[in-house]
């Protein structure tokens, strides 16, 4: 919206209903018809929505949620350049859900969509954690906390465990000048700077109790649920057929045992955990053919994932007792991704 908003001057009128705005715009006749269709077009909507799709399974009720705010923005969009006033929608999210539902990834896309349609500046995600923002001493906070507002500005910040800028315990905490100067940013520079809040729902819903100020501002909370045994195995199908692999038939069902498994431990973590589950499934894959007896391997063979390659998980060790943790966890605290 940045090279939109403002009250441009519009030029002659031309013939076909449009005329070019100081900056960059067109204008619209009151009579004039437009095809939202091609709108669509235009920004390439459906471009990410589609990806969305295609890397994402299921999720259904976020894909829905982000075609809605895709579709408000090409409506107020299209307003604007009818000359209809109205404040612009104000689009801080929250994100709730378990660990690895989706939540990163789908910030990723919203960003895209916001950039494409003009609504931000820059396709860029700063993702940060309360201690990318809350500093350690007197003074030490503030600066923190703008220097992340600064390296997000134009594009969207996204705060994982967003809660933990609260502590219910201390009144004196850091944290709540972090929040306080999150609240103005969030209000100032609502055209140039979308936050996306993210974390456990419960946890969530306290602090926005405890927070009013930050409930009042977000706009859209979308919830991402667990997924079942069947989307987990669409995920892991998804993984392989990304990276060029495939389940041999019996690998598949070890591999539904091993979901129910894995399932019911606690540090189980949705599509994360699928996806460590199956960095370990090469690598095992690979020792495999590295130690077989024969050492002439087909492109079926680099390909496949047999069942010896999921079994020998430790989670098969013990009945129920042994937690397999995902060893090489990507942390994503304050990673920037740039389009
Ligand atoms: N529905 C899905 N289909 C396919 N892959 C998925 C799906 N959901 C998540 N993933 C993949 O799982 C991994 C974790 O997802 P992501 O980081 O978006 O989750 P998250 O909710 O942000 O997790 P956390 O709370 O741990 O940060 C990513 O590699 C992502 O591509
Ligand atoms: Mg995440």
């Amino acid at each position: 919206m940045n090279q939109s908003r403002g009250a441009a001057k519009a030029k002659d009128g031309d013939d076909d209903g449009q005329s070019e705005e100081a900056d960059g715009e067109r204008r619209l006749d009151d009579d004039a018809t437009v095809d939202l269709k091609a709108e669509r077009a235009e920004y390439d909507i459906d471009g990410v929505l589609e990806r969305l799709d295609r890397e994402l399974v299921g999720l259904v009720p976020v894909k829905a949620r982000v075609q809605e705010i895709a579709s408000l923005l090409v409506v107020d969009r299209l307003r604007r350049r009818f000359q209809l006033e109205s404040t612009p929608p104000n689009l801080h999210m929250c994100f709730t859900g378990s660990p690895g539902t989706g939540k990163t990834t789908v910030a990723l896309r919203m960003a895209e969509l916001l950039h494409q349609i003009g609504y931000i500046r820059r396709n860029k995600v700063v993702s940060v954690t309360r201690d990318d923002l809350v500093g350690e001493y007197i003074g030490h906070t503030a600066p923190k906390t703008r220097e992340v507002l600064k390296r997000a500005m134009g594009g969207v910040l996204f705060i994982d465990e967003a809660y933990y800028l609260y502590r219910v315990e201390n009144e004196r905490d850091y944290g709540q000048e972090t929040i306080e100067i999150l609240l103005q940013a969030m209000e100032r520079d609502r055209e140039d700077l979308v936050v996306i809040l993210a974390g456990y729902a419960d946890r969530m819903d306290t602090f926005f109790k405890s927070n009013p100020g930050m409930s009042s501002r977000i706009a859209h909370h979308i919830d991402f649920p667990d997924y079942d045994a069947d989307e987990l195995l669409a995920i892991g199908k998804l993984m392989l057929s990304e990276q060029g692999y495939l389940f041999s038939e019996e690998a598949e069902e070890v591999f539904v045992a091993y979901l129910e498994r894995r399932r019911q431990q606690a540090n189980f973590a949705n599509a994360r955990s699928v996806r460590n589950a199956l960095e370990r499934a090469r690598l095992r894959h690979a020792d495999r053919l590295m130690s077989a007896a024969s050492s002439q391997v087909t492109k079926t063979d680099l390909m496949r994932i047999e069942a010896d390659d999921i079994r020998k998980s430790r989670v098969f060790d013990f009945a129920d007792s042994d937690n397999e943790t995902d060893s090489e966890s990507e942390t994503e605290s304050d990673s920037e991704t740039k389009g």
